[in-house]
């Protein structure tokens, strides 16, 4: 174990709720803990490749425990494909070059799966001794129970959901919800069942639109005169007819003027976007996310490299970042809150 180290940090992807908690956790056990020297590099592995940096310390860290976003600015700039002016660069060898000159011992990439992907290319490619943290509202990094930012994000969405429950139900209307989540449906499968939705639409399970009027029909018919549809921005009717590739609109917008259409049912849609990723995050992911960053530069004291710190059981453990990157972690038929959501009668859409 040395107490001499110098560690760099920087945030990549899209942004997220406790990556403030990430970045606190991280700096402050290292400078604390280890006495090492902090740097954060600036808007991801743009910042890492054009060497723009700010020491981190007590004036930066405190108070950013309960802070949205990230103090250090992202982007989802790839190291081996940076767009500069009208070109695109390979900056890994510029990236190496200046974690070399910063006499860094380690660099921390704290992200979701493109930046787990980017982490194991610098690996690969350079003498940069690596190790990541999993963040995402999408809670699709593969490897990890959990991703810090879904745990608010889901509680966004829950609360949209009962928002709208008094809304839908004053206008006797079917609300149609749309939920970020890229190709994966756990934030709208989690928010659907805590909030209470009459429809779960998500990218793991193709919908059949008729299954969805039906659904809705028959509701309207037993008296309840209102429905929630929540629907993943990645979900796909089973029928390439229904919506064509080529279809321009998202599949939320498709599927409420489709819903409309074929059940003469007043229906409105609302779209949650980066609403889900603001604001400040959830105790969960204050302690997921510093329980990840304190456990990262463990690791690195420990000279560990080319691993994410994971959740698993409760407890954070490396993992080979060669078998996370490339793979992503979407909702098992038969998982819990599937199985709840059905146990329910909700409909899925299949
Ligand atoms: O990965 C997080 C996420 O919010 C996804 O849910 C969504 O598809 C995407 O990012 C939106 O990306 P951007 O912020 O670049 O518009």
């Amino acid at each position: 174990m040395s107490d001499s180290k110098s560690i760099g940090i920087l945030t990549a992807g899209g942004d997220c709720q406790g990556l403030n908690a990430a970045i606190r956790g991280v700096a402050k056990s290292a400078i604390k803990q280890y006495g090492m020297e902090v740097i954060g590099f600036l808007d991801g592995f743009r910042g890492l490749a054009e060497n723009r940096y700010e020491r981190l310390g007590d004036d930066t860290l405190s108070g950013i425990l309960t802070f949205g976003g990230t103090i250090l600015g992202t982007s989802r700039d790839k190291p081996h494909k940076m767009s500069i002016g009208d070109k695109v660069v390979d900056t890994i060898a510029q990236a190496e070059d200046n974690y070399h000159k910063l006499h860094l011992d380690a660099l921390v990439c704290i992200g979701g799966g493109g930046t787990q992907k980017n982490a194991l290319r610098l690996l690969k490619k350079t003498s940069m001794n690596i190790v990541t943290l999993p963040k995402t509202i999408d809670n699709d990094v593969w490897g990890t129970d959990a991703c810090f930012g879904y745990d608010t994000a889901v509680e966004i969405a829950t609360e949209a959901i009962d928002r709208l429950h008094s809304t839908a139900s004053s206008h006797h209307r079917v609300m149609v919800v749309e939920i970020m989540g890229h190709n994966t449906g756990w934030l709208t499968a989690a928010s659907g069942l805590a909030g209470g939705a009459d429809v779960v639409i998500i990218p793991e399970i193709s919908y059949d639109i008729e299954v969805i009027k039906n659904s809705l029909i028959k509701r309207n018919r037993k008296g309840k005169r209102f429905s929630i549809v929540a629907v993943a921005e990645g979900a796909r009717p089973k029928d390439e007819v229904e919506m064509p590739a080529d279809c321009e609109d998202s599949a939320a917008v498709h599927l409420t003027h489709r819903l409309a259409e074929l059940t003469g049912l007043e229906t409105r849609l609302t779209s949650l976007g980066h609403v889900m990723r603001g604001g400040s995050p959830s105790a969960a992911d204050r302690i997921l996310a510093t329980k990840l960053g304190t456990k990262a530069v463990d690791l690195i004291a420990q000279g560990q490299s080319g691993v994410m710190v994971a959740e698993r059981g409760g407890y954070a453990v490396p993992v080979p970042l060669e078998e996370i990157a490339g793979n992503r972690r979407i909702i098992p038929p038969d998982h819990p809150i599937l199985e709840s959501l059905r146990s329910l009668g909700i409909c899925l859409g299949d």
